[in-house]
């Protein structure tokens, strides 16, 4: 049935344009050469995960409650699109036996995820992230390496002015004691909380803390501090990420109520921001430490921690950042033949590939046209060729930028062009 309308891209996802991948490429080599220089490998795993895997993250988490994309069940297993990537690496590592190898082992991965999110500017229901992670490593090391590490890619894309905020949320141990502390606090308050943090309040009252509406702003600076409720060995971990930051020279800001939207974190989590912005939804990358999500998947318990950064959302700060990055013409050599004269434009257009890029304006139009469009993609040189070139064998070679042109014989070319 022929439709009316023309079918436009799904709400929330977005085209990555030949023009915008400079940036994305310039973004993608600092993590992967950032990544590299820590030590860390490179591991892809799957865009779906079952479903199981993924409720492990956190059952109150947005991600897993309203946001995550479930596939109709197909066979005996529930799929759905993978929302992060930590929940499919911790799998990977034990599935695959890398727990049989280094303590820690350090993996990163480049890729998709999917969330059902409101879209908006830097929010998207298909986004990319940098995940970086450290898998077998209780040392608070690994927590300032993970940070260090997320500052050095954001600066190697000239992102250099970035706030950190960082806190701890506490462990299975002390947490428990701290969240009834909170709760005996919100109590009273409650009528005068929004209708989502009065659910919050007995189901996930950690949450109450990162909210971001006006109404329940006022309480948040008399509720109680997790950093004063940690156990011995929390704060232990809380003084000495702090101490390895500072050795670092890495600059940070103690947010008490930095809690993060996943569940599975543990003591030190962290969130860069853009210097000049705020609220939540800026946070170009951000982690933690998630010792208990490998037993949460019902593997044996081991520590962990790492981040993901946002692709999208760092491309573009670059953009609005005035970052430019050389932008090399689609094909440095443009073959017009003239005509048609298809089969002999392909034969010079083969030839000449063995020196540099090349395409063929294969469009029936006149040469002035094809010039013009020569013109605008940046083609270095363009190869004419009438009928009798074709006939003997030759072509008029023209430098774009000098205007000089001379004839030359198709298996001279690439030796012009070299
Ligand atoms: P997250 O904070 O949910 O953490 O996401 C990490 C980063 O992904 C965010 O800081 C942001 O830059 C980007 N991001 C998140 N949601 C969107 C969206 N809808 N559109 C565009 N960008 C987005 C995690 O995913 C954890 N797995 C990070 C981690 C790794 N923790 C430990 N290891």
């Amino acid at each position: 049935m022929p439709r009316t309308e023309p079918i436009k891209a799904a709400r929330g996802v977005h085209d990555i344009l030949p023009a915008d991948l400079p940036l994305w490429r310039a973004a993608e080599s600092a993590a992967r050469e950032t990544a590299t220089s820590f030590g860390y490998e490179e591991i892809v795993t799957p865009l779906i995960e079952q479903a199981e895997l993924i409720e492990r993250i956190g059952e109150d988490t947005d991600a897993v409650s309203k946001e995550l994309y479930r596939f109709e069940r197909r066979g005996s297993q529930n799929l759905a699109l993978r929302p992060e990537a930590t929940a499919g690496v911790v799998r990977a590592y034990f599935e695959n036996g890398l727990n049989q190898g280094p303590k820690p082992t350090r993996l990163y991965l480049i890729g998709p995820m999917f969330r059902y999110d409101k879209p908006q500017q830097g929010r998207y229901r298909q986004f990319f992230q940098f995940n970086v992670e450290a898998i077998g490593g209780a040392s608070p090391a690994f927590d300032a390496e993970t940070v260090e590490l997320a500052q050095r890619w954001l600066n190697a894309v000239e992102l250099t002015e970035l706030r950190l905020e960082l806190n701890s949320i506490g462990d299975e141990k002390c947490r428990p004691a701290y969240l009834e502390k909170l709760k005996a606090y919100y109590r009273p308050l409650k009528s005068k909380l929004h209708g989502e943090c009065q659910l919050r309040l007995e189901r996930n009252p950690l949450r109450l803390l990162d909210c971001k509406v006006p109404q329940c702003q006022p309480f948040k600076a008399k509720a109680p501090r997790i950093t004063d409720n940690l156990c011995d060995e929390c704060a232990e971990h809380w003084a000495a990420v702090q101490r390895l930051l500072d050795a670092a020279s890495i600059e940070y800001r103690h947010n008490p109520y930095l809690v993060r939207g996943l569940d599975y974190y543990t003591r030190t989590v962290f969130e860069f921001y853009p210097a000049r912005a705020s609220g939540q939804q800026d946070a170009l990358a951000s982690g933690g430490r998630y010792d208990g999500l490998a037993e949460a998947e019902g593997w044996p318990s081991t520590p962990a921690v790492g981040f993901a950064g946002g692709l999208d959302r760092v491309t573009e700060l670059m953009a609005a950042s005035g970052r430019e990055v050389p932008v090399s013409p689609a094909a440095e050599v443009l073959v017009v033949p003239e005509g048609e004269l298809a089969i002999a434009a392909a034969e010079v257009a083969r030839i000449c590939r063995t020196a540099r890029s090349v395409a063929v304006d294969y469009e029936p139009r006149s040469l002035a046209a094809k010039m013009r469009s020569a013109n605008k993609v940046g083609a270095k040189w363009v190869i004419l060729l009438s009928e009798d070139d074709a006939s003997r064998r030759v072509a008029r070679l023209r430098d774009m930028s000098s205007g000089e042109q001379s004839e030359v014989a198709w298996q001279e070319l690439p030796t012009q062009l070299a």
